[in-house]
């Protein structure tokens, strides 16, 4: 049983405890992180949000809370009041350190059992384990400070908002599906029988319309919901830090997202970023660097060979090329001796993970080149490899041929890959780089059709527009993706503000007149009744506070985060619902087939 507080007061939180505080009279309250009996004396360790502090009770100073200490244990709650003393023997080791609580008494207020994870960073608890018992798991320092950084990120963004015009509004969760190329989380309506809501991908549809309706400025820090394929950066639910403007162009929404991200870099975590930042536009990003959202903490940049290789024997290379596609590859510059034959195989699989046929490889040694393809290659060839990369010995080149998106995505893929394996990340550097000049669209092979790259509200280039329905791969988007050191953490676009032209995006993106007035008929209506030009970008909050605390698995930032199956493991959701819910909402269930 927890005794009441009755009355009792908390005067200082544990983490707070120094030696300006000596000789007063404290009462503080928190989690017993740790009870050792030293025969006449008991240390406990009591922690709370901010810290640790050493609390000591003495026969000498009080029979009954020495003996009511001695029934204490770990993650008991406990309330105590004492006089704050000098250590004897300093720890170094926590800002406490210094200075201890002769208790004279203590109060119980909640016992505790033995807790399934230990309460400390370093636990090595599996993460089911953890995501079961969350709420112990927040109790980790480390996890504690996750959230807390997490919040000034946030209050920095909404200070930094709020004084410069930016008004936050909320938009509403149960609404028409918001395209941003994931499913949508559907939900039925009891009043409205047959009929489903689907929970917003991003609020894009409606800052638009509030930019239609004279809010000019705007911004919300809300729930997004996508039902994709999760992996480490992503979760079903994350949050977005949600911008848009009125009679602004790209430069415009980029100058005054530097200052906010330079603003909050600095408050959160005293560091100057440099401004304006690198733009590359995504040809660029893409031929260097082989992805849209390249880590430019590193060399390794990406190639071409086609030149060098386009008539080469070896077919594997020239057969490529002649089909359309490319060689290309990285140098691995001064790191050559770290990778072993069996390392490369290696990497190779890695490579072919994601589409890669093979991975063709040059080691430069001091008195030889050795590579498996050197049989196939003549030797004018071979120069032309070696003089494309500069290499000298000690090097090792990588070269994938294929068509051009799986040489990206692979040689994009192994250069970091590489990088992490290297260990030459330096998790204290930040580059953020701006990524421009996005195609509008993107073809699927398998659909065989166009898809908005971004989403259907994003404007082309003004001297695109003219090719809107006749050159569709040939179009570009006013589109920016804001990147940092690998990871893109935001995105956003100029939007189309005429209606004619929305109406042929639609159509070059396959909807038939009816499909779009079906979907987006509210959208395109209102763009009829004077909408200014516009334009915004949303951040994925989680994968900024990921970055800045320096973690790569997005549940670390997230106080309740689901699974990969996007299950929460705490509360068991999602479950099976009522038969009397399904009634009410005339759903049916079809049974399960794998
Ligand atoms: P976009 O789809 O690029 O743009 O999303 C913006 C940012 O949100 C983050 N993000 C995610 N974070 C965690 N888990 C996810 N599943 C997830 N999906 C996206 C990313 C991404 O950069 N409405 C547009 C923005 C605009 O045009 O203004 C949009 O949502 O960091
Ligand atoms: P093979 O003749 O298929 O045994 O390939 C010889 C070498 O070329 C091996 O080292 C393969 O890894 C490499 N290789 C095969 N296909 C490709 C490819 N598409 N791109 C790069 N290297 C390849």
């Amino acid at each position: 049983m927890g005794e009441a507080l009755n009355g009792l007061k908390r005067t200082h939180y544990c983490g707070e405890m120094k030696e300006t505080h000596i000789d007063e009279q404290v009462t503080l309250m928190g989690w017993v992180q740790k009870r050792r009996n030293l025969g006449g004396l008991i240390f406990v360790d009591l922690r709370d949000r901010t810290g640790i502090c050493q609390i000591v009770f003495d026969t000498a100073v009080s029979e009954t809370a020495f003996e009511k200490a001695n029934g204490v244990r770990g993650e008991y709650v406990i309330a105590i009041t004492g006089t704050v003393k000098m250590r004897e023997s300093i720890n170094a080791n926590i800002p406490t350190g210094t200075v201890e609580i002769f208790a004279d008494s203590i109060k119980i207020l909640c016992e505790a059992d033995v807790p399934p994870i230990h309460i400390d960073d370093n636990d090595e608890a599996n993460e089911r384990l953890r995501l079961k018992y969350r709420y112990l798991d927040l109790r980790k320092p480390k996890m504690q400070k996750n959230l807390m950084i997490r919040h000034q990120i946030a209050s920095s963004a909404r200070r930094f908002f709020d004084s410069n015009g930016f008004v936050e509004v909320e938009t509403p969760v149960l609404t028409k599906p918001t395209p941003e190329g994931a499913r949508d989380y559907l939900v039925p309506s009891r009043v409205n029988p047959n009929k489903f809501y689907a929970l917003p991908q991003s609020p894009q549809l409606f800052k638009q319309l509030l930019m239609v309706s004279g809010m000019d400025r705007y911004y919300q820090i809300t729930k997004c919901f996508r039902d994709e394929d999760l992996r480490a950066d992503r979760q079903p639910e994350f949050t977005q830090i949600d911008i848009e403007m009125s009679f602004v162009d790209e430069d415009d929404v980029m100058a005054i997202n530097e200052k906010m991200l330079a603003n909050m870099f600095k408050e959160v975590a005293g560091l100057d970023i440099q401004t304006p930042f690198l733009r590359l536009s995504y040809n660029e990003a893409m031929t260097r660097y082989g992805s849209d959202k390249p880590d430019t903490r590193f060399g390794f940049e990406l190639k071409s060979l086609n030149e060098v290789l386009s008539a080469s024997e070896f077919k594997v290379f020239s057969g490529a090329i002649a089909s359309g596609g490319d060689v290309r590859g990285i140098n691995i510059n001064g790191y050559g001796d770290r990778f072993s034959r069996k390392d490369i195989s290696k990497l190779e699989d890695f490579c072919k993970s994601y589409g890669a046929k093979g991975l063709a490889w040059v080691k430069i040694q001091e008195e030889e080149v050795s590579s498996p393809i050197a049989k196939f290659l003549t030797d004018a060839e071979m120069k032309g490899i070696i003089d494309t990369f500069e290499a000298k010995p000690g090097d090792l080149i990588l070269m994938v041929a294929d068509k051009p998106s799986v040489v990206f995505d692979s040689l994009g893929a192994l250069r970091s890959e590489i990088a992490r394996q290297l260990e030459i990340l330096d998790p204290k550097v930040y580059n953020f780089l701006w990524v421009t000049d996005f195609p509008l669209f993107e073809y699927d092979e398998d659909e065989d059709r166009f898809f908005a790259k971004h989403h259907p509200f994003t404007s082309p280039k003004d001297e695109d527009v003219a090719i809107l329905n006749s050159d569709q791969g040939a179009c570009r988007a006013k589109a920016y993706d804001i990147v940092l050191n690998g990871y893109e953490i935001g995105g956003g676009s100029i939007r189309i503000h005429d209606s004619k032209v929305q109406e042929s995006m639609f159509q070059a993106l396959g909807f038939t007149e009816e499909e779009a007035r079906e979907k987006f008929g509210f959208f395109i209506d209102a763009f009829k009744f004077g909408a200014p030009p516009h334009g915004g970008i949303a951040y994925g909050l989680d994968r900024i506070v990921m970055l800045m605390v320096g973690t790569d698995n997005i549940r670390d930032v997230i106080a309740f985060p689901k699974t990969q199956d996007a299950k929460c493991l705490m509360t068991n959701a999602p479950s099976v619902a009522e038969d009397k819910q399904l009634d009410e909402l005339y759903v049916s269930i079809k049974p399960f087939e794998k």
